[in-house]
């Protein structure tokens, strides 16, 4: 999510280090800062938004100093600001340290930190390292971090240096990634083989567990409690500078897509009590009062968020026997909508500045209703104008068409209606089921994603085929499925393409089915089945071209022309992972029809205007 950056050698580091975070700008900042050492001590510049500003706060003061860590964030802990941001230092203000990733037991290590006298200046997970670091020093460094670490739970890459040992940086990652470049007298570190590839084309891969102990002569691997050196290759970039900012991947989208194991991961991180079993959502727990006694939810959105908010009506429905609809922003601003005593508005949205999901909620809250954002970018503008909320913590999302972010809100949709059962009640037998196929999910779609070749292959067939509209069609959970499997076809792909419940189809669309148009079914062996499968039929004996995305493996290879096996979950949570394979499809097909995917014609990733 963020980047992290770090040089020794023999010339001056700020301008390297600046040059290399901006090599990182894809990822989206919301901040910046880097530590030099300069022979005194540690020289430390930080800056809140875009990286010109801390290039700006550096001409006017500027560091000197021939080794340095820097780094860019995208909040995940507490607001973009100077205070938040990298790198944290410790009390003495001789150690320093830039980390990507989640310390998850940071409150209790703060909490007996600060017992011992130390006194922390920012709101992140990440000062307690700085802190630690500080607690069990001693020398040398390497060891200092080590004892650090193996007290920390969560995921990290990070670069630490200190005054006490100058010219030193040490590295180590578990869970986030980290690479060391090798060039002529100077070693670099990185979040991101991007932010390298001006210097050197020679890096090491660090693994999870690993340490590495830097200097302008060259580099150690260690273990990460630092008793063992290992021995690793040495690889040779041959990427180009565009293909390093996407991982390798050829767009944007696909990397995205990629990522979804591991976003899923980030949003379920520390929200799920396993002794209990429920639901932490501590963002929410300064309107825990006002929730447990709401009698209404309405989750207003646009776009995609939109589609993971009607999964959130159902699921609230479902789980806490609360009323819940959803509601297009933009329509529902400029209505008189009814919004009584014990309603909860939820905004809804990716980036978190959409301009119509913003009014709805500022609409909301002159009525007097109580309000939150279940938003992906910290600090944005619905994270500001709400009373509480979730944040997804699913990464950058930098392709127009949403995919990540989409499960991940689906994903925090799912926490966030068990949050509302237990207060009403909730069979704490649900709650645990839900809560163990939840954790389950990151696999699933690994599995998934280890088959793309097969939706590749079938996207081909569908492409071959010529088609120029298509039909999507799901019920029960599956039906908002259908709808955004449709919206990224034609984002993505400019095929005609619409999305219906499958139950409907015979009040009107049923009327285009013949020999041309494809119908894609999310049929899940859900609660609704078997009333999918009659749809099927009705399909098939029009001569639709049927494609369908199902968990069951019997029975639909006879009657539809395409098939698509998916592991199964529990009802409510399986558009998360029916919808990876209706994201690949729309992907290779774009792809194949020659689309710009990442930025499709006449779209925003943002739309910050109505
Ligand atoms: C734009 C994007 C969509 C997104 C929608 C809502 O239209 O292209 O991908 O779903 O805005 O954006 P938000 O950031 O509020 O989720």
């Amino acid at each position: 999510m963020c980047g992290i950056v770090a040089y020794a050698g023999g010339e001056p580091a700020s301008p390297i280090l600046l040059e290399a975070l901006s090599r990182l700008e894809y990822r989206g900042y919301d901040s910046a800062g880097l530590a030099v050492q300069n022979g005194l001590g540690l020289d430390t510049r930080r800056a809140a938004g875009r990286l010109e500003a801390l290039g700006d706060l550096l001409d006017r003061e500027p560091v000197a100093g021939e080794s340095g860590i820097a780094h860019t964030r995208w909040a995940t802990h507490g607001e973009p600001t100077v205070a938040n941001a990298h790198p944290h230092q410790d009390c003495s203000g001789e150690i320093a340290v830039c980390h990507n990733g989640i310390i998850e037991n940071a409150d209790v290590l703060r909490a007996e930190l600060i017992r011992r006298g130390h006194e922390f200046r920012s709101d992140t997970d990440t000062e307690v390292l700085s802190h630690l670091i500080e607690e069990h020093w001693l020398p040398p460094l390497h060891l200092s971090v080590a004892r650090a670490l193996s007290m920390v739970e969560g995921t990290f890459g990070i670069a630490v240096m200190s005054s006490r040992e100058p010219g030193r940086i040490v590295c180590a990652r578990r869970g986030s990634p980290l690479l060391v470049g090798l060039g002529k007298g100077q070693i670099f570190a990185a979040s991101d083989a991007a932010a390298l590839l001006p210097y050197t084309r020679r890096v090491v891969y660090l693994d999870d567990g690993e340490m590495a102990v830097i200097d302008s002569s060259g580099c150690d691997i260690l273990s990460m409690d630092a008793m063992s050196r290992i021995v690793k290759p040495v690889e040779v970039l041959d990427w180009d500078l565009e293909a390093a900012e996407r991982g390798g991947h050829a767009h944007f989208m696909l990397k995205e897509i990629c990522e979804q194991p591991t976003s899923l991961e980030a949003t379920l991180r520390g929200r799920i009590q396993r002794s209990s079993p429920a639901v932490k959502l501590g963002g929410l727990s300064d309107v825990a009062g006002v929730l447990s006694e709401a009698r209404r939810i309405i989750f207003t959105a646009c776009g995609t968020s939109w589609h993971a908010g009607l999964i959130g009506k159902f699921m609230v429905e479902e789980y806490a026997r609360v009323q819940a609809d959803v509601e297009y922003a933009s329509e529902w601003r400029y209505r008189n909508p009814v919004l009584e005593p014990g309603t909860v508005v939820v905004g809804v949205s990716q980036s978190g500045e959409t301009a119509d999901t913003l009014a709805a909620l500022s609409l909301a809250k002159e009525r007097g209703a109580t309000t939150l954002g279940i938003v992906n970018v910290v600090g944005s503008s619905v994270a500001r104008a709400t009373d509480a909320g979730i944040y997804l913590h699913a990464g950058p999302e930098i392709g127009v068409a949403s995919t990540k972010a989409f499960t991940s809100q689906v994903a925090a949709m799912a926490l966030f209606a068990l949050y509302l059962g237990r207060q009403r009640g909730l069979d704490p037998e649900v709650t645990r089921r839900v809560l163990s196929e939840i954790q389950l999910l990151p696999d699933k779609v690994r599995s998934i994603l280890a088959r793309a070749e097969e939706i590749e292959e079938m996207a081909q067939r569908l492409v071959d085929r010529g088609h120029s509209n298509y039909l999507y069609l799901g019920r029960g959970y599956s039906f908002p499925v259908s709808l955004e499997g449709a919206l990224k076809l034609k984002e993505i792909s400019y095929i005609h393409a619409e999305g219906f419940s499958a139950a409907e189809m015979k009040h009107g669309p049923i009327a285009l089915i013949d020999e041309n148009m494809p119908v894609v079914v999310v049929a899940p062996r859900d609660s609704v089945y078997p009333k999918v499968l009659s749809n099927m039929r009705e399909v098939k004996a029009r001569g639709g071209y049927l494609v369908a995305v199902t968990t069951e493996p019997n029975g639909l290879a006879e009657l539809a022309d395409e098939v698509f096996i998916v592991p199964s979950t529990e009802d409510s949570l399986q558009p998360i992972i029916s919808s990876i394979p209706l994201q690949l499809l729309a992907y290779h097909i774009g792809v194949m029809r020659g689309c710009d995917v990442d930025k499709p014609r006449n779209l925003a990733k943002s739309v910050t205007v109505e």
